[in-house]
């Protein structure tokens, strides 16, 4: 099988079409596949028509699917326990899916915890008609390659402590107290530059700018360091924004790339299904 795939946008991304994700795929398509994943980042294939089977049995080509519990808070649906919902709708008064209809600012998927998930997968089962719920997504190699020399020096042997209290959507998790102080959060601590396991590139892993601190520094010069990285990291020109449409599925690796999601309007119905994934898969070696 011939892949076609063309760059997203200068920063990251790659548009792979010719393939159907429907079908089983053979072991030199999804060898293409990771060596693009590897280079670009993200991978975004438009017009699939995928079952719940079919998303699963595409991500394990990257990663070994992780189990979402789906809690009480939403709805019990008849789903695989690999996949999550990411959904508005509402069912028998019970959300069918989680993160509502708000912004969710810039994060890296469960940096919170000692060993966050390696990628995520989202697949577009409903999308909104007008603007909202675009998905954007930032390249960390390059923020990190782009850092000025004296940033750099001020980060290199940093550990930060990646806040586990709050949502992306800047909701209180069930059973956690509201942060009063940073270098107290709860949480799990990474440091701020990490070395790729597959590419051997070095990226900036920040997770998510609320109640992050870097240990040993004073809350404010945490607070200031902080600010400085963070307004590095959030330039345009890292960053390709997807708008989404119904069919497509957004591949990405949270080693090397953040996220953020604009708003949409409450009355619009979206509804995504989620795959998580621990890189325990047979890898593409740069
Ligand atoms: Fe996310």
């Amino acid at each position: 099988m011939t892949i076609s795939c063309i760059p997203a946008s200068d920063a990251l991304g790659a548009v792979i079409s010719d393939v159907d994700l429907a079908k089983t795929l053979d072991s030199e398509t999804v060898g293409a596949l990771q060596k693009i994943w590897a280079e670009n980042l993200v991978m975004i294939f438009r017009g699939q028509s995928l079952s719940d089977d079919d998303l699963i049995r595409f991500s394990s080509h990257f990663g070994e699917c992780e189990k979402a519990p789906i809690g009480d808070s939403v709805l019990e649906q008849d789903i695989p326990p690999e996949i999550t919902v990411v959904s508005n709708v509402m069912e028998d008064g019970k959300p069918i899916g989680f993160l509502g209809t708000g912004e969710l600012t810039w994060h890296t998927d469960m940096s919170y915890i000692p060993e966050p998930s390696d990628a995520s997968g989202l697949y577009a089962i409903e999308v909104a008609d007008g603007p909202g719920g675009e998905t954007s997504f930032l390249n960390m190699y390059s923020a990190y390659d782009t850092l000025p020399a004296d940033l750099l020096a001020k980060i290199e042997d940093r550990t930060a402590n990646h806040d586990s209290s709050y949502t992306s959507a800047g909701t209180l998790r069930t059973g956690l107290a509201e942060v009063t102080d940073v270098s107290k959060a709860p949480g799990a601590r990474h440091r701020l530059l990490r070395t790729h396991p597959v590419t051997g590139r070095t990226a900036l892993y920040l997770g998510r700018r609320p109640n992050s601190y870097i240990l040993d520094l004073s809350v404010p010069d945490s607070e200031s360091l902080l600010d400085e990285v963070w307004s590095h990291t959030t330039q345009d020109k890292f960053v390709y924004t997807h708008r989404w449409e119904k069919g497509d599925l957004v591949f990405w690796d949270n080693r090397c790339v953040m996220h953020r999601r604009e708003p949409f309007d409450a009355g619009e119905r979206r509804i995504m299904h989620r795959t998580q994934l621990k890189g325990a898969a047979p890898f593409y070696r740069a």
